[in-house]
This record gives structure tokens, C-alpha cells and sequence, in this order.
């Protein structure tokens, strides 16, 4: 489908400088997540969620110097001009506008099945195996310590303090990581989590015991 295409090769060329963890690999996971757990809650626009899913880190302001709703408007310029009905252009920018970890802050109204799928399948991509690997990555290409048991945990109350964490990459476990199980939005997303959860919870207890020199 041409839009599709058009789209993938869109955000291919804009994440291009972006981190291994948040590059053109993580949006097509996302796609592909957002779409199986699409089959199986057997609910969604297929389109509104492909292209949330392929456009969804555009504008990520970790890598992109502009404002928190450029992504969603970047977007959704893109796609009008490509043709596509403004109706599922305002939902992509909706969802793309209000996806990030960072905004659970902040109240959220109008949510959306496809917001909720893609919304699941995005933080899927942050648990598990390349959960992991994608937060080391992070921290290493911010230059974080892995690992300082003497950096406290933080409670950030809002997105402009959680932006601005230095903290270390274990920290980030507790920080987010390990509190996305509890926020999935749809059944699937819940099921689909549990693995992850538990693999990235053995995974720092195994960390910290040989930090320590215990095994
Ligand atoms: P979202 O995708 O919901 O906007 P982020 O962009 O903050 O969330 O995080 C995406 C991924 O980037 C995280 O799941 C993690 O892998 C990595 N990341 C972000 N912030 C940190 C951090 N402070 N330490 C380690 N990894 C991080
Ligand atoms: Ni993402």
C-alpha cells in the first residue's frame, strides 16, 4: 500500500540518527506488536494503528530539539498531504501526541482503542529481552553509570523532572521499567507483559548479586 510505504520510509529517514533502542528496528517492532495484539483483541482500525505504529517516535524530543506535539503534527501533516482523511490523520496525531511514558503524568481523555493497542505494543518494546538491552543502550549513549547503589530511587511527579533524570540505568527499572506491567491497557498487552516482567526481574536480581560478588 502506497501511504504505508511512504510512511515507513518517512520515519526510516528521521529516526536514522536516533539510538540503537529508539531507531527504525524499535518502530517496526512496535508495528509488528501493534498488530498482533490487534488479531487477537480482534478490535482497531488496521490503518490508524500501522501508522501510529511506523510514525510514533518522530518527534521524540530526546533526539529531535522542538516541542512535545511535533511529532503528532509532523505526522499528521504528512499524512494529509498524502492523501489520507483527516478523521484517521487527528487520530494518528492524538495517539502519537499522548503515547510516551512520559505523559502519564498528565490527565488523558479520549483513549482510544488503537491508542491503547499501540500505546501496549510500545511499551512491550521496553520489557523483556530488549527491554534490557534497550536501556543500556540509552544509558550508554547519555553516558550513565550502570549501576549506583548509592543514587536513590526518584518519584518523578511530573514529565519535565523525568526528562531531566541522570540517574543510573538500573535505576530506570524501577523508575519505569518494571511498573509497565501494571499499565497495559488491554488484555492481551497484560498477557503479553508477564513474560517480560519476570525475565527483566530475574535479570537485575541476578545483576545486583554479581555486583556484589555473591555469585
Ligand atoms: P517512551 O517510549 O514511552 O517515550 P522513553 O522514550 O522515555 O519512553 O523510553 C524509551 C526507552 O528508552 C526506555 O524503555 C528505555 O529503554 C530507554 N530509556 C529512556 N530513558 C532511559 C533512562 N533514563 N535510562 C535508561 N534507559 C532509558
Ligand atoms: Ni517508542
Amino acid at each position: 500500500m502506497g501511504l504505508l510505504n511512504d510512511s515507513i520510509e518517512f520515519a526510516r529517514e528521521t529516526l536514522k540518527h536516533y539510538d540503537a533502542g529508539h531507531n527504525w528496528s524499535h518502530s517496526e517492532r512496535v508495528l509488528k506488536l501493534s498488530r498482533k495484539i490487534r488479531e487477537l483483541e480482534n478490535n482497531g482500525d488496521l490503518l490508524v494503528i500501522d501508522l501510529s505504529a511506523v510514525l510514533h517516535d518522530i518527534g521524540d524530543t530526546k533526539f529531535h530539539a522542538g516541542e512535545e506535539e511535533d511529532g503528532g503534527d509532523m505526522a499528521c501533516e504528512f499524512l494529509l498531504s498524502h492523501g489520507l482523511e483527516d478523521e484517521k490523520a487527528q487520530q494518528v496525531r492524538y495517539i502519537i501526541n499522548h503515547i510516551s511514558f512520559k505523559k502519564h503524568f498528565e490527565e488523558q481523555v479520549g483513549r482510544s482503542i488503537e491508542f491503547q493497542i499501540v500505546q501496549d505494543a510500545d511499551r512491550l518494546d521496553a520489557m523483556g529481552a530488549i527491554g534490557i538491552a534497550r536501556a543500556f543502550n540509552y544509558g550508554g549513549y547519555k553516558n550513565r553509570a550502570m549501576y549506583d547503589p548509592d543514587f536513590p530511587l526518584q518519584a518523578y511527579g511530573d514529565t519535565e523532572s523525568y526528562k531531566k533524570s541522570e540517574a543510573p540505568t538500573i535505576n530506570h527499572f524501577y523508575e519505569k521499567l518494571f511498573k509497565l506491567k501494571a499499565m497495559m491497557n488491554t488484555n492481551t498487552g497484560r498477557r503479553m507483559a508477564e513474560e517480560r516482567h519476570e525475565y527483566m526481574v530475574g535479570f537485575v536480581e541476578k545483576f545486583k548479586q554479581e555486583w556484589q560478588g555473591l555469585i
